[in-house]
């Protein structure tokens, strides 16, 4: 049986690589840091797994992380553990220095020391590229061919926005820097944004899809609910579904060499069209009434515009997403709305009795 060690279980990626694995066969070990409360509510189905075990452990602690790969020996260890938050990074850049750039260097240490080094997946991200993107060779079309569109692959040069994307930027090095230097299997999975039911509700996605919930809650009961604040509506992402997404993680750790990949769907939106698209799951189509543009949610500096071309991983791996915008939007509100409907229908039962 393979044993598999992820730091960064309790996250929206870590859940659904943990049930993953396990559906593979594997023994996966979970990485939980200490907090003041609860933070397992995403892998309940995985705690409750005979092959799955939970162990503390924090990624700016070195000697933890030598204890857990010394005792538990893994044939792959998966680096999803980060301050993911790209706005919260502004504001404790130490911070997500610390977790999300020196949290990768101290695995690829305690890796390299080992006997028999495990495969390493280090979770990096399409923020890397920032304000860049490529554009295909003008020679290659002719003058009836409408122009293709930018995007990003793994040629395209990383120019970050933020001091998370200088992390994941720094880390991103690290791993091609042991890969070469210690001939470690080390792969950067440079994933485009992903999303799911078990998104952070702070993340612009669910943060609407949670408030279409809502609305759609409050128009039922007659009732009305504040108006959804946003940041900035024009930036674009390439939006994937996480459970397509981890699958690629795997995949990259079962090749006959290691590498970097660009895994995207290949589309981009706007939040904007997140948005609107949000509210006709609830039949709104006057969805811009119930937004208001807050000038303290946009960023010191932003990534505009994201759209990944992940042909080398459909060519190398065979992986492509299952999962469009539209039936990603509609999961994700359909989610939102079945919770709170159980949410109010347990309130409803406590109060009766
Ligand atoms: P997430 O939901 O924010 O999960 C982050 C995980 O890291 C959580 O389990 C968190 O634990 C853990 N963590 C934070 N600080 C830690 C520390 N000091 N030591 C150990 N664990 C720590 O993020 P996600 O969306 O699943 O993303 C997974 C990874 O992929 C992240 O590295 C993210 O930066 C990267 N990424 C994400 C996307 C995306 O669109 N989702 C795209 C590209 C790259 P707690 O539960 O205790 O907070
Ligand atoms: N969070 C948030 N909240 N974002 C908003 C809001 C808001 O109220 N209003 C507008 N936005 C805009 C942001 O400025 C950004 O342009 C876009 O919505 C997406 O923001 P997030 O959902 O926070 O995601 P992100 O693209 O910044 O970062 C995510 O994707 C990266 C990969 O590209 C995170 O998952 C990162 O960890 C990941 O690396």
């Amino acid at each position: 049986m393979k044993t598999a060690v992820i730091f960064g279980v309790t996250g929206q990626d870590g859940s659904y690589l943990s049930e993953l694995l396990l559906s593979k066969g594997y023994k996966v070990v979970g990485v939980n840091r200490r907090t003041s409360s609860e933070n397992t509510s995403r892998i309940t189905y995985s705690l409750d797994h005979s092959n799955f075990e939970l162990v503390q452990g924090d990624v700016t602690d070195p000697f933890s992380i030598h204890r857990i790969l010394a005792d538990y020996t893994p044939n792959e260890v998966y680096n999803l553990a980060a301050q993911s938050h790209v706005g919260v990074s502004f504001k404790q850049a130490s911070l997500t220095w610390s977790i999300t750039a020196v949290g990768c260097m101290n695995i690829l240490e305690a890796i390299r020391s080992m006997a028999s080094p495990p495969r390493f997946y280090q979770a990096s991200s399409s923020e890397m590229f920032g304000d860049q993107f490529s554009v295909a060779k003008s020679s290659s079309l002719n003058s009836l061919q409408p122009v293709p569109e930018p995007y990003q692959n793994e040629d395209t040069p990383f120019s970050p926005q933020s001091p998370y994307a200088i992390a994941k930027c720094a880390a991103h090095h690290a791993v091609r820097l042991y890969r070469k230097s210690y001939n470690l299997y080390a792969c950067g999975g440079i994933l485009f944004n992903h999303e799911s039911e078990r998104r952070g509700l702070e993340f612009v996605t669910r943060k609407i899809s949670n408030y279409v919930a809502g609305l759609d809650w409050a128009t039922r009961m007659g009732r009305s609910i504040p108006k959804l604040h946003l940041g900035n509506l024009l930036a674009k992402r390439d939006w994937g579904h996480a459970e397509d997404y981890v699958e690629a993680m795997w995949m990259m750790l079962q090749q006959d060499g290691p590498d970097d990949y660009v895994i995207a769907t290949g589309n981009s939106h706007s939040v904007e069209d997140y948005a609107k698209e949000a509210f006709k799951c609830i039949n709104i189509e006057e969805y811009l009434y119930f937004i208001e543009v807050d000038k303290t949610l946009a960023r010191p500096s932003e990534v505009p515009y994201l759209r990944g071309c992940s042909k080398k991983a459909f060519r190398k791996m065979g992986w492509k997403p299952r999962t469009n915008f539209k039936s990603l939007v509609k999961r994700m509100v359909d989610h939102d709305i079945q919770s709170r409907f159980q949410y109010e229908k347990s309130e409803a039962e406590i109060s009766q009795s």
